[in-house]
């Protein structure tokens, strides 16, 4: 096993080097402190490996991403959304009969208890459906039991996986103010969700082909992305031996942030405002390019890519099938590709390898489909639901894995004596 030598102050220290299956390499840091008394310092953790994961891989050159090896291509070409469930929580892809049988149990589990619609009443109609989904999958923990059985961890991971679809759905039923809508057992997973937002009472819904077709691709494309904010959320919070749904919660939380997954629903507003402004997207592109104006172009830049993020990729073209499919003209598509094109001609953003990522294009997708821009994000989190379960899965089975607990470099007051109020 090769080495690396770190030399401080004068003094010689050796630390393993650990290689991944992809030729990753990392040095192993773990005995850093007791060797030497000095930490690793590296704020937002852009240098640091906190695990080693077998659930996806992502090459930011050359904008690779595989979920358990399968390049993400050939799986929104080819897959089902709960087809990749199971492959990201369990890490094989499953046999015909297994998938049926996993399926059977998501929908089984679709059902929320009648008592969480009281819950659901009591929330005001204008809450952002992100705080709702946040909060009602935090209080699955009390209406089901969680322990360390493998069992009962499993029947929550199904659990999950159903009531998220519904709970998103009910959140959006409240803000519009329309009675909730039931899910139904011959439904699939993206039907269901579907029917749940879209049926009334007064008139029956057939969800369209191009629509489930666009779903089943958006939360495939959304599955796992490894380490991300809200996955190292999930991962630390569970590093605690908090259980599935705090951890699952608290990842919600994060991924509501706009530099996260609350960017799709800032894509929109931004092209919005842009079109309000008369369409001058090179204006907007200046801005972004002057710090002082404190604006970004959402939906650009990636910590990972620094190429292409091939989800983007598959969503631009998507964008245009899904718009022609469902006949519709968006303006708003016609503004983001001119100032893609305008921003990656543009040496500030070539400079810094700032690309579309997937929020760019997912807000249009999901307008079309008629989803209402403050429900964006919680799609985002229906997607990646399975991507943190699978992460937290692995982090609890991981002999490694101590409570997450990082350092700091003190930069504070030295000892001072207190001085009593009465003399201050
Ligand atoms: N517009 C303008 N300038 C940007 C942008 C942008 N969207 N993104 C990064 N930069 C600049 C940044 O100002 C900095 O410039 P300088 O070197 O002169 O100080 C440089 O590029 C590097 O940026 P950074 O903030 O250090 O990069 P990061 O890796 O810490 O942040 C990011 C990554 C995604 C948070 C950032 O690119 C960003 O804020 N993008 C807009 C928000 C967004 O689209 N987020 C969705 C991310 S993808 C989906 C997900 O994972 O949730």
């Amino acid at each position: 096993m090769s080495t690396a030598k770190l030399i401080l102050d004068g003094q010689e220290y050796e630390f393993p080097v650990i290689v991944g299956s992809e030729n990753e390499v990392g040095i192993d840091f773990t005995t850093l402190r007791a060797k030497t008394k000095a930490i690793a310092y590296d704020p937002g953790y852009g240098n640091t490996g906190s695990c080693r994961s077998a659930i996806t891989y992502i090459d930011g050159e050359a904008g690779i991403l595989r979920y358990r090896g399968y390049p993400i291509e050939q799986i929104a070409a080819l897959a089902s959304f709960t087809e990749i469930c199971y492959l990201l929580i369990y890490g094989e892809l499953p046999h015909h009969d297994q998938l049926r049988e996993f399926e059977r149990k998501i929908t089984y589990h679709t059902l929320l208890h009648e008592d969480m619609k009281k819950i659901f009443d009591a929330y005001p109609a204008t809450a952002h459906p992100m705080a709702i989904l946040a909060a009602m999958v935090m209080s699955l923990a009390s209406f089901y039991e969680e322990s360390d059985d493998p069992e009962t961890t499993d029947l929550n991971i199904i659990r999950l996986l159903g009531k998220i679809i519904t709970i998103a759905a009910f959140s959006y039923k409240r803000s519009v103010g329309q009675p909730y809508v039931y899910p139904r057992n011959d439904l699939t997973y993206t039907q269901n969700f579907l029917n749940m937002m879209y049926s009334l009472p007064t008139e029956p819904y057939k969800v369209p082909d191009v629509l489930d077709r666009a779903l089943n691709l958006l939360l495939i494309l959304h599955a796992d992305h490894e380490q991300n904010c809200s996955t190292s959320t999930v991962r630390m919070v569970g590093s605690s031996q908090a259980g599935l749904f705090a951890s699952i919660g608290a990842g919600i939380c994060a991924l509501s942030g706009p530099l996260h997954g609350g960017a799709n629903q800032e894509v929109i507003e931004m092209l919005e405002m842009i079109q309000a402004d008369g369409g001058n997207y090179r204006k907007y592109v200046d801005m972004a390019k002057d710090k002082s104006s404190n604006f970004r172009l959402m939906g650009f830049g990636h910590r990972v890519y620094r190429n292409f993020d091939p989800r983007a990729t598959i969503l631009k073209k998507s964008a245009d099938e899904v718009l022609e499919a469902l006949g519709v003209h968006d303006p708003l598509l016609d503004i983001a590709k001119n100032l893609e094109e305008i921003a990656l001609k543009d040496s500030y953003f070539i400079e810094r390898k700032l690309y579309p990522n997937v929020d760019f294009y997912s807000g249009i997708i999901y307008r079309a489909m008629g989803i209402p821009t403050n429900m964006f994000t919680v799609m985002f989190a229906i997607g990646r639901l399975p991507g943190w379960i699978a992460q937290w899965r692995e982090m609890r089975a991981d002999s490694e894995t101590r409570i997450n607990r990082p350092r700091q470099i003190y930069t504070g007051a030295t000892e001072r004596p207190f001085v009593p109020i009465f003399q201050r």
